[in-house]
């Protein structure tokens, strides 16, 4: 140790850590993001401890005003870090200690840095849970006001990326909507299972000094104490679940962002983003770029790593504690961090995106995006859909070789073809205002869907 305090352990050990050894195994620099959830469950565990009679109220009180005051320094940049603090369990601890002396000795009876850890770390992905939470309702309010405004603007739906049929912009957005109302029902069906305090467990066996997990537990407002120490101190599936989660929403920001970086390409021009989320270039003076929804769609690929990288060190790890463990975190941090980073800015450069219906609308003109129209049609009328299909397939075959817009068909043409007057079928407001069925694109079933997914924002448990 440089400065030559002793390490948590000293009393077996003859010779300090090897400096290297030391800066390989310091994590203060990450998980000081620990200290108030650290200096809480502490506090709980101080409880614990006067609970079980190791402490009388008078100590218990004391312990606990130190912690608390210990947290403040660390949280306002008063507290002097010191090399040999390993982490910021260590850190705190010290700081108890020199504050309280004998007393502040006691505090870590009954508890191991393994179980303290993992309640901390559950702590604060909660927080973080919420504030996702949090910013998820607010990303898909702005969609779903986004998608009333545009409940009867047409556009060309696509499949392959290729113009498909006529849906309406507000259906399409309502189809992010939609994927992140799930997020954040996976993120409380998480949230439920997290909430487990795993104080009590100690190293991994409990300990014989009567302390009561539960009332820990209750303490800290967590669901449930720990229901075996062994995996309360060796699992890591609460921060693996969390990433699952964490990815599956980053893929769906990255998909709402790849949208929007293709409606603002300027071969479609249906929307802008605004200035104040677009780049220019260093060079090309004329470039209005969107990096907003690039970095959107690229953050996906490191929560995604997040998750593989926390997968591959669980992955074939005994159980028990091992110091590996100590590598859960900074994926974790990474992935919440990202989150609230990309949700942030998407929420931005969808609030001020600016469409452009009118091109939205000419882009119908692709005559194409009626076929599937003129093929139900014949099916109406009886025409098996197969023969329907080929049908229209060599209507559109026999056009294009004559160079002739099916606008131009003649009555008698279309009567040949088998329907009334089929141009009258080349129209997109027509054409989505003819999807009726529950969970497609005509305005109305728009208007019901946002109505449908509002309540839901706004009361995500009400279903
Ligand atoms: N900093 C450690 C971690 O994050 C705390 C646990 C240390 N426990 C131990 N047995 N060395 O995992």
């Amino acid at each position: 140790m440089n400065d030559g305090e002793s390490p948590l352990w000293a009393g077996r050990f003859s010779t300090p850590p090897a400096p290297q050894a030391h800066a390989l195994g310091r994590s203060l620099h990450v998980d000081v993001r620990l200290v108030t959830v650290d200096v809480a469950a502490s506090i709980a565990h101080a409880g614990a401890l006067q609970d079980a009679g190791l402490l009388d109220a008078r100590e218990a009180a004391a312990l606990q005003e130190a912690l608390a005051a210990v947290g403040d320094d660390i949280t306002s940049g008063r507290f002097a870090f010191h090399e040999a603090d390993e982490d910021i369990h260590s850190a705190i601890e010290r700081g108890v200690i020199e504050r309280l002396g004998d007393l502040g000795a006691r505090l870590h009876a009954g508890r191991s840095r393994n179980d303290l850890v993992v309640t901390d770390l559950r702590l604060w992905l909660l927080a973080a849970g919420d504030r996702i939470d949090g910013l998820l309702a607010s990303l898909a309010e702005v969609v779903i006001d986004r998608a009333r405004e545009g409940a009867e603007t047409v556009m060309p739906g696509t499949t392959h990326a290729r113009f498909a049929q006529p849906v309406t912009l507000g259906h399409h957005l309502l189809a992010h909507g939609w994927a992140l109302a799930r997020d954040r029902e996976r993120l409380h069906e998480w949230s439920v299972r997290a909430s487990t305090s795993a104080l009590g467990a100690g190293a991994l066996a409990t300990s014989t000094l009567g302390i009561d997990p539960a009332a820990t537990a209750e303490r800290l407002g967590m669901r449930r104490p720990f229901a075996n120490s062994i995996d309360a101190v060796s699992d890591r599936d609460f921060v693996q679940e969390f990433l699952a989660v964490a990815t599956i929403c980053a893929t769906h920001l990255s998909r709402l962002a790849a949208d929007l970086a293709r409606w603002t390409d300027e071969s479609l021009g249906w929307a802008e983003l605004d200035e104040a989320f677009s780049t220019g270039s260093s060079m090309m003076p004329q470039k209005r770029n969107p990096d907003t929804a690039e970095l959107a769609r690229g953050k996906a690929s490191r929560v995604a790593g997040d998750f593989v990288a926390l997968t591959a060190l669980l992955q074939g790890l005994p159980l028990g504690y091992h110091r590996d463990l100590q590598e859960d975190k900074e994926p974790a941090f990474d992935a919440a961090d990202t989150l609230e980073l990309v949700l942030t800015a998407l929420t931005g450069a969808v609030t001020t995106l600016r469409f452009h219906p009118e091109a939205m609308r000419e882009a119908c003109a692709a005559e194409g995006l009626y076929a599937t129209d003129l093929a139900e049609a014949l099916v109406r009328d009886g025409v098996p859909f197969r023969e329907a299909h080929r049908r229209t397939g060599e209507l559109l075959k026999r056009a294009g070789a004559d160079g002739r817009a099916l606008a131009d068909l003649t009555v008698d043409e279309w009567k040949e073809f088998g329907i009334g007057d089929g141009a009258a079928l080349l129209d997109p407001d027509r054409s989505v205002a003819a999807r009726t069925i529950a969970g497609g694109p005509s305005p109305d079933g728009v208007r019901s869907q946002a109505d449908a997914l509002g309540e839901i924002v706004r009361d995500p448990r009400s279903e």
